[in-house]
């Protein structure tokens, strides 16, 4: 019997309802396997927080989270705190102080989900989104200056850095390996000269020690097509921070909903620890009303559980959802009545008693 030590970061709106939800899942399938528990230490840093505090965490905030073995967060930003304040102050520092430099992002379409695109099915739509994690165009090097006069400036600059690259880049091509040995690389090098030229020569160096994966390079742009033209084409998708960020909603939508898709915010040498999180935000539109759908949390609960070497709990909980997905009840979000504890209900029934 394992005792994980896990920091739950809920967050703001319906981050709160989701790590509920997703945590009595998780608990359900510790019990099932009799393999684990989960000890938890809910930290309140969210916007509220802010209003209160002036801080979205206290100075000494990783320190408190530095020697749990996983992170498990729901979302941050609410309005009446500005979104740069709140994830500047939260959610990005945990990912940059952690180095947690492989954002790892199944889109994956699950059986009984009717996705947007006609004609394409589960069979279709399974890539692994591997997202640079902690620089590109997120660093938040630049500047405003002359804040208000007319001829004010914003600069904010990109940093691609070899290391950076190479280490996410040889991430993808591992899990390519794992799955059909095949990475599409994103880019943008027609238009960014210096950072995107980079990020594709290093990408095709690594690509080198791989002669049995295939790599292919494509235009961002023309990616975000393929991922709807043509999906079953793509395997592995490795892009930089922005870039990953705006394919993975993307990706989100073609698994039928926001309200589905997971993310692993992974430091591969677990200097620090994981954090685990729904890709989607605190949905200020649907907070408070009980209908969120906690899927997209239990799927992040069902990496956490992976990560920290628990592949029995896991694939007992992605069982669950698939069967969820399929039976049903569902969220409003994907077309249903049930509100989030009907799902969490669901979920645990499907893990077992
Ligand atoms: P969002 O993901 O919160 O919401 C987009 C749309 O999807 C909304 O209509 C929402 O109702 C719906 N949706 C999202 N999750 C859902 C779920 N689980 N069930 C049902 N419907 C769901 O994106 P946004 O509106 O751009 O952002 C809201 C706030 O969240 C902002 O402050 C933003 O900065 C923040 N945000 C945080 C994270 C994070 O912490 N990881 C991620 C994205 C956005
Ligand atoms: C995500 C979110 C964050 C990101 C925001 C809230 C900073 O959109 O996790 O996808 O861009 O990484
Ligand atoms: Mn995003």
């Amino acid at each position: 019997m394992q005792d994980y030590r896990v920091a739950l970061v809920p967050g703001d709106g319906i981050g709160v309802e989701v790590i509920a939800g997703g945590l009595a899942v998780l608990r359900r399938a510790g019990e099932v396997t009799g393999n684990f528990a989960l000890d938890t230490i809910e930290y309140p840093w969210s916007c509220q927080w802010y209003l209160a505090h002036g801080r979205m965490m206290p100075e000494d905030g990783l320190d408190r989270l530095a020697d749990s073995d996983a992170i498990y967060l729901g979302a941050v930003g609410f309005p009446g705190v500005p979104d740069h304040i709140s994830l500047r102050g939260l959610l990005l520092p945990i990912r940059f102080g952690f180095d947690q430099y492989v954002n790892l992002r199944p889109i994956e379409l699950l059986e009984g989900i009717r996705g947007p695109l006609r004609d394409r099915g589960p069979a279709d739509i399974d890539i692994l989104c591997v997202r640079e994690n902690t620089e590109g165009e997120y660093v938040g090097l630049g500047g405003r200056f002359h804040q208000g006069w007319p001829d004010e400036t914003a600069v904010q600059t990109s940093l691609f850095t070899r290391k950076g690259i190479e280490r996410v880049a040889r991430f993808a091509f591992d899990q390519a390996r794992l799955r059909h040995g095949k990475v599409a690389s994103a880019t943008k090098s027609n238009a960014l000269q210096y950072s995107a030229v980079l990020w594709d020569e290093v990408v095709a160096e690594v690509g080198a020690g791989y002669p049995d994966v295939e790599l292919t390079k494509y235009h961002v742009d023309a990616l975000a097509a393929r991922f709807v033209t043509s999906p079953g084409s793509l395997d592995v998708v490795v892009g930089s921070n922005l870039f990953g960020d705006i394919l993975t909603d993307l990706g989100g939508a073609l698994q039928g909903s926001l309200g589905l898709p997971a993310g692993a915010n992974l430091n591969p040498e677990r200097r620090f620890p994981s954090m685990f999180e729904p890709v989607h935000g605190s949905a200020p539109d649907i907070a408070g009303r009980g209908v969120a759908n906690p899927m997209a949390a239990v799927w992040a609960g069902a990496l956490m559980l992976d990560h920290l070497g628990q592949p029995e709990a896991a694939s007992l909980v992605m069982g669950a959802l698939r069967h969820v997905a399929k039976q049903g009840p569902r969220t409003p979000d994907l077309g249903g009545t049930a509100t989030t504890s009907e799902i969490v209900d669901a979920l645990s029934q499907a893990v077992g008693t």
